[in-house]
């Protein structure tokens, strides 16, 4: 699905970036130019970035 139109990134490119290290909307921006132009992507691309750092997160081993 295209997450941001500008600049044609799908939220698949979003996942593959985080996955390679990506860790803000900062980093995103800098990675994939997403949200530089008109800025109406930004909501979805946090939802994505949030969805996929918890998926991350729960995949971690709990410490105790
Ligand atoms: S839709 Fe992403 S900057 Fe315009």
């Amino acid at each position: 699905m295209y997450v941001c139109i500008c600049h044609g990134v799908t939220d698949t490119q979003i996942e593959s970036a985080i996955d390679n290290g990506a860790e803000t909307m900062k980093e995103l921006t800098k990675t994939l130019s997403v949200g530089s132009q008109c800025g109406k992507c930004c909501q979805c691309t946090k939802r994505v970035l949030n969805r996929k750092l918890l998926q991350i997160a729960e995949a971690q081993p709990q410490v105790a």
